[in-house]
């Protein structure tokens, strides 16, 4: 496996990579979830490229940057045993130069709501990174978690419009036993405030019961979603059911006539701010 940390030598070990390239874009201190997304780019590529950096520009500064966990060494070696033919994972100021001008890459109109409420200045962060890492990589596909649902969404809306040549992949949230999504900040996680985080998991799980028991209220849905996380001491940030594609409110959930729809939520487990969703379709 090559590591790359500039990108001339990326370029240089791109050249050489033979089939299909897809690239598994993340932030480091790996877990399974992270996992499941190289199986899933080993069966859509050929050779299999990881990006690992932790992102400046999508950390408003009162967020974690300095603390999210960075285990560098930890990371090289799940990416060997998976099987990665090449991780880049460049210094900050191999992803922005100082002498060069910044530019903005944006999805204005999904990206204010939900995460973007709180966090406003976050996904022009993730759309700039995933953009240049396109453009550095080169990939044919791409994979990217459900878990951070609007960020998929958003970056689907970017590939788009800027045409770029790359299939997205999504891939399906990977959940611990008890159902908590894994996440780089459940390390975070102290004493009762893990049993506290299953409440955002046990919240969507009632939203999917109640949609297929036949609840068409959204307001209803959500207001039970609430509950379940208070109840279990989390401090919601939102609790809500949207359209799977826009992310746009519903007046009346038509499973049927919408095709599907997502349940997603987001809030704090004392200073741990964890989010969650789930798609729900038509038939259970
Ligand atoms: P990071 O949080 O490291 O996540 C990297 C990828 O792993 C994302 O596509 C995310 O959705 C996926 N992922 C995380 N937890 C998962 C889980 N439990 N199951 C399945 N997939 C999971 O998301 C980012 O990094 C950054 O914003 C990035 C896209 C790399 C841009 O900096």
């Amino acid at each position: 496996m090559w590591i790359a940390k500039d990108v001339a030598s990326l370029r240089e070990y791109r050249a050489k990579a033979h089939g299909r390239v897809a690239l598994v874009p993340t932030m480091g201190a790996l877990h399974d979830g992270h996992v499941s997304l190289i199986k899933r780019a080993h069966e859509i590529g050929h050779t299999v490229i990881v990006s690992l950096f932790v992102n400046p520009t999508q950390f408003a500064p009162h967020e974690d940057l300095e603390k999210y966990p960075r285990p560098f060494e930890a990371d090289v070696k799940k990416c060997l045993d998976a099987g990665v033919d090449g991780l880049f994972a460049p210094t900050v100021d191999a992803m922005y130069p100082p002498e060069v001008v910044g530019c903005d890459v944006n999805v204005p109109e999904l990206a204010q709501v939900l995460e973007g409420a709180s966090r406003p200045t976050h996904f022009a962060g993730v759309c700039r990174v995933v953009a240049k890492l396109f453009n550095m990589v080169k990939p044919h596909a791409a994979c990217f978690g459900m878990k951070d649902y609007q960020q998929l969404t958003i970056l689907r809306a970017m590939v788009e419009d800027l045409a770029f040549d790359i299939q997205i992949e999504a891939c399906p949230t990977i959940r611990e036993d008890d159902g908590l999504a894994m996440s780089s900040r459940n390390v975070y996680l102290e004493g009762d405030q893990r049993q506290h985080a299953l409440g955002l998991s046990k919240a969507l799980k009632e939203a999917v019961q109640m949609v297929h028991t036949g609840e068409s209220d959204p307001a209803i849905i959500q207001q039970v979603m609430k509950q379940v996380m208070q109840a279990h001491h989390v401090a919601v940030d939102y609790a809500v059911i949207r359209h799977a594609h826009t992310l746009r409110e519903l007046d009346n959930i038509d499973i049927s006539l919408s095709g599907s729809i997502v349940a997603l939520v987001a809030g704090k487990v004392g200073n741990v701010r964890l989010i969650d969703n789930m798609v729900i379709k038509a038939t259970p």
